[in-house]
C-alpha cells in the first residue's frame, strides 16, 4: 500500500527513532509499505520516519526498482567502517523539489539486521553509500539540509514557508 510521505516539519522526521526489537507484528508489512511508497515516489530510499513510524528501518535501492530483487530492507542499520569522500546532489522525498550538494563517505560498510532478524551487512560505494548515509540520519532524526551551511538552509526554509503559506507544502 503507498502511503502518505511526511514532508519537512513535521516533527516524526526530528526524533530519534527506536530500534526494531519485535521481527514478527507488523514488521514485513511496514517494509512492504515503505517499497511500494519509494517506488510510487520514485525514490530511492525511504525511512520508517518519514511514514511516521519512529523505528530504525530503511528500504533503499538505487535502480528506483530495475532490480526489484536487490532492493535492500535493513533494521538498526549501523556504518562500521567508512573511507574516502564524494559530494554530489541530495534530495529527500520529504523535502521535494530541493536539492543540493552534500559531502559523503566514498565507502562503507554498514551492518544490521533483516526482517527475521537475522544479521546482515553490506559494502556500499558512491550513489549506494550516500543512500545509507541518507537513511541512517532519517533514523536519527537528521535531514540532508542539516549538513548545509546556514545560508542555505535558511534559504530553503524561507522557500518552504511560502510554498506553506500558498498551501503548497
Ligand atoms: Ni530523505
Amino acid at each position: 500500500m503507498i502511503v502518505p510521505i511526511l514532508k519537512l516539519g513535521a516533527s516524526e522526521l526530528r526524533k530519534v527513532s527506536e530500534p526494531v526489537t519485535d521481527f514478527n507484528g507488523e514488521l514485513e508489512e511496514i517494509a512492504r509499505n515503505m517499497i511500494e511508497t519509494m517506488y510510487g515516489a520514485s525514490g530511492i530510499g525511504l525511512a520508517a520516519p518519514q511514514i511516521g513510524i519512529n523505528i530504525r528501518l530503511v528500504t533503499i535501492d538505487p535502480t528506483v526498482g530495475e532490480d526489484k530483487d536487490k532492493t535492500i530492507v535493513i533494521c538498526n542499520p549501523e556504518i562500521v567502517t567508512s573511507e574516502g569522500r564524494q559530494s554530489g546532489q541530495e534530495g529527500c522525498l520529504s523535502i521535494p523539489n530541493f536539492s543540493e550538494n552534500v559531502e559523503r563517505p566514498m565507502k562503507m560498510v554498514v551492518q544490521g539486521r533483516d526482517l527475521k532478524g537475522e544479521g546482515v551487512r553490506f559494502e556500499a560505494e558512491g550513489i549506494l553509500s550516500r543512500c545509507f548515509c541518507h537513511e541512517i540520519d532519517h533514523i536519527n532524526g537528521v535531514l540532508f539540509i542539516d549538513h548545509l551551511s546556514a545560508l542555505k538552509r535558511t534559504l530553503i526554509r524561507n522557500k518552504i514557508k511560502k510554498l506553506a503559506k500558498a498551501g503548497e507544502w
